[in-house]
This record gives structure tokens, C-alpha cells and sequence, in this order.
């Protein structure tokens, strides 16, 4: 194959077993392909546009290879230790006891991956590693890496199967109530562990968004860990928040609030957001962050209707969400999240703008908007208001 032309790329293909017929032309062209076949001269031309190239499908199919060094290296806590002492190959090697190639082999890829730069012969922390994957970082996002590597990962290998079947993968809907309740304990930790980790950056970049001065008090329903309500409060010194989950949730929530120093703050309410018939009233605002996408739309709109009813007139109701667009076209995060959905859950996906404004006008929320904003568990907040 060689390059017979200089300027657009023209790919000329011999071909050693063509048929015997002389002169037989074969042309094919696409807007981005176009091929022709001559046997007069054996051989085939075949014009793609420059553009089109291979390599986009090369890092889509080894994005896995990416995905397990860093795992590997979360896993060893390779960025944590790199965050107080740089290394070479050779330290690493004796630090984890294990062989030079390996480590070298290991450090060469983290830092290919833009995870560690070398300086004199040592490796150290990118500035992207030390915020985010040392162990002691605010905004660690160690915990998700975890959780995709150890619980995930799995379950992804079986898509196939969810595609298949429309069920999940990562637990049996006919053992356990749901995806949160009547897991391995163990596995359990991994998964509210990883949403912290996920969540509290995402929460930085919501509270930069949307502007939470004007209330007073946040019900943060399916609240998780809490890293919403303890960033958000963090950001707002008048904003007061409450936990609002199943009860062996909120005993997680309680030791992070307090680990912030905010138990003064942010309260944690035990409960169940189908069996209650109505959620705890007093807050201004209701959060709904990675809750949607979790169940089915006639779930969700049962959640929303209990919100409406909850929140006094004036008060307000924030989506947190990886939004898919309209079209349900992209954008890949949240198309991505969409099918970790068929994974995970019986009858989530991630919706549209919307679909959730529709449900918000169904429910009597009104001036429902938008609000776009960049984070790894959400790129918009959907919010609406009850009138007043
Ligand atoms: C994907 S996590 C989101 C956690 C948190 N909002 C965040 O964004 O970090 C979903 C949360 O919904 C909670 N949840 C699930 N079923 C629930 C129920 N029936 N009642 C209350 N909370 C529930 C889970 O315990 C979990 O914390």
C-alpha cells in the first residue's frame, strides 16, 4: 500500500489474486471512499478522504487498555505514594517488591496517559493525578475508578446480555429489591464511596452554576454520601441541607458531614422515596442528583409529583443529571451513562431536557429552564419552580 499522489491521500492496493479477466474496472465511491480496481495492472486505488483515518476506532477499541493501567495504578495506590516522593523505575520496583519491567512498563504508561510527568529520572504526580488520585485530595476520584474496575467492569462485559435480555448485569432483579438494597455490604461501600468520589466535584461545578444564595434550605433527596450538600453548603454559608435516604445510607452521609465539620448544618432524615407517601417539608429547594436516571419514567414521575408536593409555592426543584440531548444523538457521557443505566438498573436510561420538562410541567412546576455546565456525573441541572 503506498501513497501515490502528494496532497489529498491516494491509497494504491495491489492485488495478487484478482481474476484473470483483463480490464475489468471496478469503481466505488462514497462522499469518503473511493475505490477503483483495475486488471491491467493488478491493482487497486483506493481514495479516503484525509480525514478519515483508522485511529479514532483504534482508541475506541483499546480506550479498556487506558482504562486498566489506570485502574492498576489506583489500585496500588501508585499516585498517592508518587505525591510525597518521585520515583524511578527501579524505587518503584523495590517500594511494591515487584520487578523493574512491570514498574517501568507501568510508569511509562501512566505517564503516556498524561498521569505522571518524569523529571532527572523520576517519575511524579501530573498536576491532574495530585488533585484528583491522591488518596488525600478533597476531590479524590479514586473511589470511582474502583468501583468501575472492581463492580462495572464486569457487568459491562456482559452488555451483550443486557442488550439481549433489557436487564441488568451487575445483580439479579429476582434476589435483590433493587440496585441499592440487599447487595454484598462490601460491594455496597465500593458503590457509595465511588458516587462521593464522583459527586463532590460535581457538586463544585453545579454551585458555580446555579446560583443557591437566594435559598435557605436544600432537601437533598436520594442525597447518597452527601457530597452535594456538603459542598454546596461549604460554598453557601446560609444554606442549610438534609440527607434524605434509605437509613443505612444516611449513617454513610452522617460520618462524611461530620468528617466536614458540618453536622451543624446538614441534618440526614432516613426514608424511603416510594414507600413514604410524602417526603419531609420545610426546604426551599429539593435536589434530585443522579436519581432520575436511576428508574423508570413512571417511577420518576411519582418522585417529582412527591417533590412538588413537599416544596412550599415559590420553592424550587433541581435535576442534576448527564442530560442526552433531544435528539438523542450524544453527547457520549451521558449516552454512555445511558447504557451504564441497562447495567445497572431495571428500567432507568439518562432522559432529555424534555422529558423532563415535560414531567416538571406535568406535576404543576412552571418556567422550567436549563442550565448547562461541565462535570464528570453531570453536564446540566434541569430546574423548575412551583408557582407561587
Ligand atoms: C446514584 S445514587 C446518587 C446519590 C447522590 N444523589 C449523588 O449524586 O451523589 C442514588 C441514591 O438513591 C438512593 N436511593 C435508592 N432508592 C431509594 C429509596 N427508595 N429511597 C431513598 N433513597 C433511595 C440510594 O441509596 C443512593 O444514595
Amino acid at each position: 500500500m503506498q501513497n501515490t499522489e502528494p496532497g489529498p491521500k491516494n491509497y494504491e492496493i495491489a492485488l495478487y489474486s484478482f481474476p484473470e479477466r483483463e480490464h475489468a474496472r471496478l469503481a466505488y465511491q462514497t462522499d469518503n471512499l473511493e475505490i477503483q480496481m483495475s486488471t491491467s495492472s493488478v491493482e487497486a486505488t483506493v481514495k479516503i478522504q484525509p480525514e478519515i483515518t483508522p485511529i479514532p476506532l483504534m482508541q475506541l477499541a483499546t480506550a479498556f487498555w487506558g482504562f486498566k493501567t489506570l485502574a492498576t495504578a489506583v489500585d496500588m495506590d501508585l499516585f498517592t505514594h508518587l505525591s510525597s516522593s518521585p520515583m524511578s523505575a527501579s524505587e518503584l520496583a523495590r517500594w511494591f517488591n515487584i520487578e523493574e519491567r512491570p514498574a517501568e512498563m507501568l510508569l511509562t504508561g501512566c505517564a503516556g496517559l498524561g498521569l505522571l510527568e518524569k523529571q532527572d529520572g523520576r517519575y511524579r504526580n501530573t498536576p491532574l493525578a495530585d488533585t484528583f488520585l491522591a488518596r488525600s485530595a478533597r476531590y479524590y476520584f479514586g473511589g470511582f475508578v474502583t468501583m468501575l474496575n472492581r463492580r462495572l467492569y464486569s457487568g459491562w462485559d456482559r452488555l451483550p446480555d443486557a442488550v439481549r435480555t433489557n436487564k441488568p448485569t451487575t445483580w439479579d432483579p429476582d434476589k435483590q429489591k433493587s440496585l441499592f438494597e440487599g447487595a454484598d455490604p462490601a460491594m455496597m461501600g465500593t458503590f457509595w464511596k465511588a458516587m462521593h468520589s464522583l459527586s463532590i466535584f460535581t457538586a463544585r461545578a453545579l454551585g458555580e452554576a446555579v446560583d443557591f444564595g437566594g435559598f435557605r434550605d436544600l432537601l437533598d433527596v436520594g442525597g447518597g454520601s452527601g457530597a452535594f450538600d456538603i459542598e454546596l453548603c461549604m460554598r453557601y454559608p446560609k444554606l442549610s441541607a438534609t440527607v434524605y435516604d434509605l437509613p443505612f445510607v444516611t449513617d454513610i452521609a452522617a460520618e462524611k458531614i461530620a468528617e466536614a465539620g458540618l453536622s451543624d448544618r446538614i441534618g440526614t432524615e432516613p426514608g424511603d422515596f416510594f414507600a413514604d407517601p410524602k417526603f419531609p417539608t420545610d426546604h426551599d429547594v429539593i435536589l434530585l442528583s443522579m436519581i432520575m436516571h436511576d428508574w423508570s419514567e413512571l417511577d420518576d414521575r411519582a418522585i417529582l409529583r412527591k417533590c412538588y408536593e413537599a416544596l412550599p409555592k415559590g420553592g424550587t426543584v433541581v435535576i442534576s443529571e448527564l442530560l442526552v440531548s433531544d435528539d438523542k444523538t450524544g453527547p457520549a457521557p451521558a449516552a454512555l451513562m445511558s447504557l451504564n443505566m441497562l447495567v445497572e438498573t431495571v428500567g432507568g436510561r439518562n432522559y432529555t431536557p424534555a422529558e423532563y420538562s415535560a414531567w416538571l410541567n406535568e406535576v404543576g412546576f412552571r418556567d422550567v429552564r436549563v442550565v448547562w455546565f461541565e462535570a464528570a456525573g453531570a453536564n446540566g441541572a434541569v430546574i423548575g419552580y412551583k408557582p407561587k
